[in-house]
C-alpha cells in the first residue's frame, strides 16, 4: 500500500504519518509554507524517517510524477486554513486550494496507475450557517446579514421572529458557505467527485470540525482558537471573545480525526460518501476559554467584544451518523482529556508573543472585515 499525502508536514499530516501502518510506503509532498511553519521551517527528522518528503507546491509537481506513481491511496490536506483571511486574501485561497486542487487531479490523469480512492480533509466550512429548524421544518439561513451583526442580532430568526434552533450538521444538507475559505473547499470536494467520477476513483470526503491538539502550529495566527486561547492564558494576557461569546463550535481531537482517517484509507470496499468528523459537542467561545484556564489553573482575562468577523458562522456541531454507518461506534476523547494532552504538549514549548494575533486582528479591521457593533 502507498499512500500520498498532499500537505502532509501540516498539523493533521503529522499525526497521520505517525498512526499509518508501518508497511505502507508513504510520500509526503508539501510547500512548507512560510504562514504555517513558523517554527518549524523544514521536514521534522522523524517525518524524513519515515516517509519520502518532497518540498513542493500541489500546484507545482508535475516534476514528481515519477515519486507518486504507483499510488493507491491519495490523502489530500494541503491548503490553506484561516476562514478571516480569507476573506480577504480571496485569490490566494482560490489558487492554493481550487487550482491546487485541480493540478493534483491533473497529475493523477497522467499517471499509469491510477488510485483506487482520493480522500479529500474538507472543512464544515461548506455548510455556512446550516441547517436550523423552527421544530417543524428545516430552514437554510442565508447567513447573517451584516446591518443584523450590526445591531447584535448574533443569532438566526425565522420570519415570524422567533428564534430558530441549528440541526447538527450531515451531509444530507444543503451547502451554503458564508466565506470564501468554505468556498473553496466545496469547489475541492466538486473537482474531486467529478473527477473520480469520470475515472472510478473511489472518494470519501471527510468534512471536519474545528480540530485541536499537539503539534498544531503556534507560530501561525490563523491557527485556530485552541492555540490562541491557550497561548494568551497561559501568560496572562488579555483575550477577546468576538460576538457575545456564546458562538458554539465543535471541538474534535486531532488524534480521532486521524484514526477516522487511517480508517478510510484501509477500508476493503469502496466508500463513495461524504462524512462528518467532530466530537458532536457543541462548546461555546467561553466554556473553552473557562476549560482551558482551569485546566492550567489559571484565570483567564477575556473581554466579550461585540466585534465580528464577516464570513463568521454562529453554530456548529456534527452529526455523527453517517461516521457511524460506515465505521460503527464513534467514540471521541472527551474535551477535558484532549485539552489535556494539549496542554501537556504545549507546556513543552516557549510561549509565543501575542503580537502575531495582534497584527492579523489589525490587518482584519483595517479591511473592513472585523466590525464592531453599534452602541
Ligand atoms: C476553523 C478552522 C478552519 C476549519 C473550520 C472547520 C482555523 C483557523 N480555522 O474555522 O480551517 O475548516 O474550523 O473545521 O483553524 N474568535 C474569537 N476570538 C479570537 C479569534 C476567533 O472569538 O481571537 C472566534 C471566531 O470569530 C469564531 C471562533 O472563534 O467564531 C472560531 O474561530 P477560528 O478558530 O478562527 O475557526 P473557524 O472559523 O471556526
Amino acid at each position: 500500500m502507498k499512500i500520498l499525502i498532499t500537505g502532509g508536514a501540516g498539523f493533521i499530516g503529522k499525526w497521520l504519518v505517525e498512526k499509518c501502518p508501518i508497511e505502507w510506503e508513504i510520500v509526503v509532498l508539501d510547500s512548507l509554507d512560510g504562514q504555517v511553519h513558523q517554527t518549524s521551517p523544514d521536514f521534522a527528522p522523524e517525518l524524513r524517517a519515515r516517509a519520502k518528503c518532497i518540498q513542493a507546491d500541489v500546484q507545482n509537481i508535475e516534476d514528481h510524477i515519477a515519486a507518486i506513481e504507483g499510488t493507491d491511496v491519495v490523502l489530500h490536506l494541503a491548503a490553506q486554513t484561516g476562514t478571516g483571511q480569507s476573506m480577504y486574501e480571496l485569490s490566494k485561497y482560490v489558487q492554493q486550494n481550487a487550482n491546487g486542487t485541480a493540478k493534483l487531479l491533473e497529475l493523477m490523469a497522467k499517471l499509469q496507475h491510477k488510485p483506487r480512492r482520493i480522500i479529500l480533509a474538507s472543512s464544515r466550512a461548506v455548510y455556512g450557517d446550516g441547517a436550523y429548524t423552527d421544530g417543524q421544518q428545516i430552514y437554510y439561513p442565508k447567513g447573517r446579514s451584516l446591518s443584523n451583526l450590526q445591531q447584535g442580532m448574533w443569532d438566526i430568526y425565522g420570519e415570524d421572529g422567533h428564534k430558530l434552533t441549528p440541526l447538527p450538521m450531515n451531509a444530507h444538507h444543503l451547502t451554503k458557505p458564508t466565506s470564501v475559505y468554505g468556498l473553496t473547499k466545496l469547489w475541492q470536494e466538486q473537482l474531486i467527485h467529478n473527477f473520480c467520477d469520470s475515472q472510478n476513483i473511489d472518494v470519501a470526503v471527510l468534512r471536519f470540525q474545528n480540530v485541536y491538539g499537539p503539534k498544531q502550529e503556534l507560530g501561525n495566527p490563523y491557527t485556530g482558537i485552541v492555540g490562541i486561547f491557550t497561548n494568551a492564558i497561559s501568560q496572562g494576557n488579555a483575550l477577546e471573545l468576538f460576538e457575545d461569546g456564546l458562538v458554539t463550535r465543535d471541538f474534535v481531537f486531532v488524534g480521532d480525526v486521524a484514526d477516522a482517517v487511517v480508517k478510510c484509507a484501509i477500508a476493503p470496499q469502496p466508500i463513495n460518501a461524504t462524512i462528518d468528523i467532530g466530537s458532536g459537542q457543541a462548546v461555546t467561545l467561553i466554556e473553552i476559554v473557562e476549560t482551558i484556564a482551569h485546566l492550567l489553573g489559571k484565570t483567564a482575562d477575556f473581554r466579550i467584544s461585540g466585534r465580528f468577523r464577516v464570513g463568521d458562522i454562529r453554530h456548529a456541531v456534527a452529526d455523527l451518523s453517517a461516521y457511524e454507518a460506515s465505521f460503527g461506534n464513534w467514540q471521541p476523547t472527551s474535551l477535558q482529556d484532549g485539552l489535556a494532552q494539549y496542554l501537556e504538549w504545549y507546556l513543552e514549548r516557549a510561549p509565543l508573543p501575542s503580537s502575531a494575533l495582534q497584527a492579523s486582528l489589525a490587518e482584519m479591521e483595517r479591511k473592513g472585515l472585523l466590525l464592531t457593533k453599534h452602541a
